[in-house]
């Protein structure tokens, strides 16, 4: 498959505009600029996007409802927060192609009719930061941002926000609070924030790689992106692919890709010849899988059907030395620490469960734990604000629904037996 979202990031000065320039870069945003806003949308529907950032939402039914609504203005908000573990997806994006973000932005910018957008960047991301900043600048020098963009009348400004390393401010509504100056927090929904956003405006939040896909669908169309991987989800998917395998990195693939083609044919394999033990397929919130599980088509309609999700397209794969107990204890210390504290079931619960978790793993576990584990999680899952206490809850029951007998043996043996 010919690259889209990280063509010619092997060119070292890919960020620059010239080199963008040079392989065909903002000649979509002409082409986009004769079609009437209406027509863009329809277009993106065509193609069949859905959101890259871990929900798989319909990116044209998205925009059709902001674009509905009579208020103005109506901003647009580049979700590049890339929170969640494992996930680094995003990041050649946004340190190597910039450029391509920013048609993206430009484009989906004018078919919504918004004048401002901002990139809500990861705080740990500096480099991306200074990337990004002598990118946009570059693209106000040449007049692909500003008031009368290509000396069609269109206006568009860009700016970067950085967050402060908060998880909960990779979710829509915390983000829009963050990017107002307050803490950030989850919103209610309804109202969604495409009819109240930010400062209760109508606002679209897309993912970095789903807003960067919209320069190729203006260039092939939306019928022939249609075409590229999965029917029901289709177009070019960025896998990263962490943990214990021969090549780790970020692979550009059609949607749909399998996960053994990722593991084995795309990285090589488990690294040193090692078994695989267990995969985390879309970042730590999607639900673990046994190697059993592993053929499952890696898009959002099929990996549900296989008990997990795409989520972010974050592989982190674990091999047979790995204490699965371990991991699990990990994560829900990170879902304690990264819990906003704003709803009880997930500020209290993610405490509970992790301080459950770390007796069992300090060979200190007690009988009728792993019941009170799936008891604490299932009184978690649906009753909070938002999916951070969904992800948490979600980890512990499916660690134990794939792996319970390292769960039991380490309650009655004291200690672990993969790790001694
Ligand atoms: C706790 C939490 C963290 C999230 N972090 C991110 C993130 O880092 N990047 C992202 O694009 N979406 C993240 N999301 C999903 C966003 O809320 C939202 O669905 C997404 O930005 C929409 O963009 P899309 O439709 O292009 O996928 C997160 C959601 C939750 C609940």
């Amino acid at each position: 498959m010919e690259k889209v979202l990280l063509k010619n990031i092997e060119n070292t000065n890919s960020a620059d505009i010239t080199e963008y320039q040079k392989i065909g870069g903002y000649a979509s945003i002409a082409k986009a600029l004769e079609k009437e806003r209406k027509d863009i949308i329809e277009e993106v529907k065509k193609a069949g996007l859905r959101g890259r950032g871990g929900a798989g939402f319909p990116a044209a039914m998205k925009w059709t409802f902001a674009s509905g609504d009579p208020k103005f203005p109506k901003y647009l908000v580049c979700n590049a927060d890339e929170g969640e573990p494992g996930t680094f997806k995003d990041r050649p994006i946004l340190e190597k192609n910039p450029h391509l973000l920013i048609e993206g932005m430009v484009i989906s910018g004018y078919a919504l009719n918004a004048e401002y957008g901002f990139i809500y960047l990861r705080g740990e991301y500096p480099d991306a930061k200074h990337i990004l900043e002598r990118a946009i600048a570059q693209a106000y020098d040449r007049n692909f941002l500003g008031d009368d963009i290509a000396g069609k009348g269109i206006v568009f400004h860009l700016s970067v926000h950085q967050g402060a390393g908060a998880y909960i401010c990779g979710e829509e509504t915390a983000l829009i609070e963050s990017l107002e100056g307050d803490r950030g927090q989850p919103r209610i929904k309804p109202p969604f924030p495409v009819n109240v956003g930010v400062w209760s405006k109508p606002t679209i939040v897309n993912n970095v790689e789903t807003l960067s896909n919209l320069p190729y669908i203006i260039e092939i169309g939306g019928e022939a992106y249609s075409k590229i991987g999965s029917p029901e989800c289709p177009g070019p998917k960025l896998y990263c692919v962490s943990g214990h395998i021969e090549k780790p990195g970020v692979y550009e693939l059609p949607m749909g890709t399998s996960l053994r083609e990722i593991i084995y044919t795309h990285c090589g394999g488990i690294k040193g010849g090692k078994q695989l033990k267990a995969v985390i397929p879309g970042g730590i919130s999607t639900p673990v899988l046994p190697p059993d599980k592993i053929d499952c088509p890696m898009d959002f309609v099929n990996m549900p059907k296989h008990g997990s999700m795409l989520g972010s397209g974050a592989v982190i794969v674990m091999d047979e030395t790995v204490c699965l107990v371990k991991v699990c204890y990990r994560a829900l210390k990170f879902f304690e620490h990264e819990s906003c504290g704003k709803c009880t079931p997930c500020r209290e619960g993610t405490g509970w469960l992790r301080s459950i978790l770390e007796r069992i793993e300090h060979g200190e576990g007690q009988e009728g734990d792993i019941d009170l584990l799936l008891s604490v999680s299932s009184n978690i899952l649906g009753k909070t604000f938002c999916p951070l206490g969904d992800g948490a809850a979600s980890v512990v029951q499916n660690f134990i629904k794939h792996f319970r007998p390292e769960f039991e043996g380490h309650i009655t043996a004291k200690t672990c037996a993969v790790e001694g």
